[in-house]
């Protein structure tokens, strides 16, 4: 994407209002030619999350997914190695898997050409009448894999550093606080359109100011969200919420664990609590619209209709953000409010996420 129109991203300025603790400039929500900066210098560069590695369980197995805009398939080769690709064929950037599945090969449904596991092209109808073609050529383009706990993530950058030096204090927090997937067993799979750009949707993921307004009858009947008790941490790429279950929380039979929720910039969501862990991730899939979905794992032997109760309050939870988000979509773009003023001291994780993107962008505009 080289030849990608630079905007005037006035830099200097959005610098300065950062300082003062004013958000980047509304018009970074709605630019087409921002959203394809962030695509090539934030998506294309960064680890984003596939799915569970028991999807990749077998020889065989493969699963398909999106980084950014760039489609992927990752494969379990028939000894047992784990390979990322850009799900594009060679001959006319068809899909060479369309779906989730299990097979020896994969093969592109458009003129059948067949790809081995690890990539190489295995097979080119009526490639011996073209003088020349040499399969050796046209293998699969690869991307990183990397794995942590019982998850698969991809990087489109097929030199990226592993996912531990992209996120060094990560492993060091999760450990702290316990986030571990052992001993849970898998759950669902749930997915939201989104009609906001995906920053938007981060920004409400990254603070509880909205708590107890938004939330009042849903995540604030079951945690503390008072100023001072919900914490935050935003170490480098790694922004963490941390909170203790409240008094009304006690009547879904909570043990008292804190919850737990990592944001991993640009796209990677991890909670936990008494009841579920669950991975997600955000999807951008337009200027003005994402997708969110992920997958969840559940404590064994918990009471069904609590699980329920608990299932509805973050049902309640996921739809009150989506009509907030939806709200502030359009009027970002009035274009007569340039800056938001944040709240620092409630909303630090939002003004690091900012300075993430902000970094990111200029990084690569030098
Ligand atoms: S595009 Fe894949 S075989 Fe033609
Ligand atoms: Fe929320």
């Amino acid at each position: 994407m080289s030849a990608i129109h630079e905007p005037d991203l006035q830099l200097g300025a959005v610098d300065e209002a950062l300082a003062k603790g004013w958000t980047i400039p509304a018009s970074w929500y709605a630019d087409a030619s921002v959203y394809s900066l962030e695509l090539e210098r934030i998506f294309g560069r960064a680890w984003t999350l596939v799915g569970p590695e028991q999807q990749l369980a077998n020889p065989g197995d493969h699963i398909i997914a999106q980084a950014g805009h760039v489609p992927v398939v990752v494969t379990r080769d028939l000894e047992g190695e784990l390979h990322g690709f850009v799900n594009v064929c060679r001959h006319r950037a068809y899909p060479v898997a369309t779906e989730d599945g299990c097979r020896k090969l994969l093969q592109c449904a458009y003129h059948a050409w067949t790809y081995e596991l690890d990539g190489r092209l295995n097979r080119a109808p009526r490639a011996e009448a073209e003088p020349g073609f040499d399969k050796a050529d046209f293998s699969l383009v690869p991307v990183s894999v990397d794995t942590w706990g019982p998850l698969v993530w991809v990087n489109p950058d097929p030199h990226a550093p592993p996912l531990r030096e992209a996120y060094p204090g990560f492993e060091s927090l999760a450990a702290e606080h316990g986030m571990d997937f052992s001993g849970y067993t898998y759950h669902s799979r749930s997915s939201y359109s989104i009609p906001a750009n995906w920053k938007v949707w981060v920004e409400n993921a990254s603070e509880c100011y909205h708590c107890p307004t938004i939330h009042q009858h849903s995540f604030s009947d079951a945690y503390e969200v008072a100023h001072g008790v919900y914490e935050y941490r935003n170490e480098g790429k790694v922004l963490c919420q941390l909170t203790p279950p409240n008094a009304k929380g006690e009547r879904f039979g909570l043990a008292g664990q804190e919850y737990r929720y990592w944001y991993l910039f640009p796209s990677t969501f991890l909670q936990m609590d008494d009841f579920y862990t669950s991975a997600g991730r955000v999807h951008p899939t337009g200027v003005e619209s994402c997708v969110t979905d992920g997958d969840s794992w559940l404590q064994p032997g918990l009471d069904p209709a609590a699980v329920a109760e608990w299932d509805e309050m973050w049902r309640m939870t996921m739809q009150e953000d989506i009509d907030a988000v939806a709200i502030q979509q359009p009027n970002l773009r009035s274009g007569l409010v340039p800056h938001g003023r944040l709240m620092p001291s409630s909303e630090s994780a939002i003004a690091h996420f900012h300075r993430l993107c902000f970094e990111a962008l200029r990084e690569r505009l030098a």
